[in-house]
């Protein structure tokens, strides 16, 4: 047999076939909605409506889902694409210009971030990482690619083993800058990243994200065998928060994992983007849809 010309195990998809949102409660809609829409230049879901008790926010084939609560600050970063940074500026520009008020006293920052990145924190401290798009992330052009969590010092590995043993999905360790760290291949081109640090970590607060698996049984008994279901939700969703070492069933990092199945309704469901760069100013006809939302974060 001749010599096999492509390495095929690079175009392997995981059983986490996509990360689909991050849930962080917010106790003020509209500061919310200036930092997430104004700001950021993402789209409110028109069609998905809760009056002022919680906000659904799309970017790309992803969401922020956004309660009106007491705030919830998830450790660690979350990875977002957009298509301008130099957008991203003019638009953070012109918040900070006309609600500066409104920012000032909260945690609000905007900096200029590693490698061309712009780092912004939440008004409540979510930490953001906004990439332009480019050929990362699958050619992603707007949306969520990763979500960076924090974890203690030695407890990378014991992470990557988790998700691959039990929940099926591509993990590795790497290093990350000097860092060890876990990570978690979702999709084609999405990842959880697990990074060690020596820095405090703060309590758990109960944020969570949503997955949807390919294989959504398998998980579901072993999680069930060792205890750490925490919801039944219904036929094609369940809940589980503590990620364990496998073989002393000590918590290594906990973070609400709303697990979804490819039969749940919202599958795939395609969300409403608008153009962020078009504005009553220098309005441009037949613009203000956001076209060309490639399924590359999502898988
Ligand atoms: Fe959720």
């Amino acid at each position: 047999m001749a010599d096999a010309p492509y390495d095929r195990s690079t175009q392997d998809v995981g059983n986490i076939v996509a990360l689909e949102h991050v849930n962080v409660t917010v106790p003020d809609q509209e500061l919310a909605a200036l930092f997430y829409v104004t700001g950021l230049g993402f789209t409110r879901d028109p069609y998905i409506d809760f009056g002022t008790a919680n906000m659904w926010v799309n970017l790309g084939s992803q969401q922020f889902h956004l309660p009106k609560r007491e705030a919830q600050v998830l450790r660690g970063t979350i990875g977002v694409v957009v298509p301008s940074l130099a957008e991203l500026r003019k638009r953070l520009q012109r918040l900070e210009k006309h609600d500066g008020a409104r920012l000032a006293g909260t945690r609000y920052t905007c900096a200029e971030g590693e490698g061309g990145t712009v780092t912004l924190t939440c008004p409540w401290g979510n930490r953001l990482r906004v990439h332009e798009a480019g050929q990362d992330f699958g050619g992603l052009r707007l949306g969520l690619p990763y979500v960076e969590f924090d974890v203690s010092p030695g407890a990378a590995p014991g992470i990557a083993r988790f998700y691959r043993e039990v929940l099926d999905a591509p993990a590795t360790t790497l290093d990350l800058g000097g860092r060890a760290a876990a990570d978690v291949r979702v999709g084609t081109a999405q990842a959880l990243r697990f990074v060690e640090t020596d820095g405090p970590i703060a309590p758990y607060d109960g944020h969570h994200i949503a997955v949807y698996l390919a294989n959504f049984s398998r998980p579901y008994r072993v999680l069930a065998e060792r205890g750490l279901i925490s919801m039944e939700t219904n036929e094609s969703e369940y809940r589980f928060q503590d990620i364990v070492d496998l073989d002393r069933g000590a918590v290594l990092f906990t973070i609400e994992h709303e697990v979804r199945s490819m039969r749940h309704p919202m599958f795939g469901r395609e969300l409403v983007n608008r153009n962020a760069a078009q504005n009553i100013f220098r309005y441009q006809s037949g613009a203000d849809a956001f076209v060309g939302v490639t399924h590359g974060g999502r898988g």
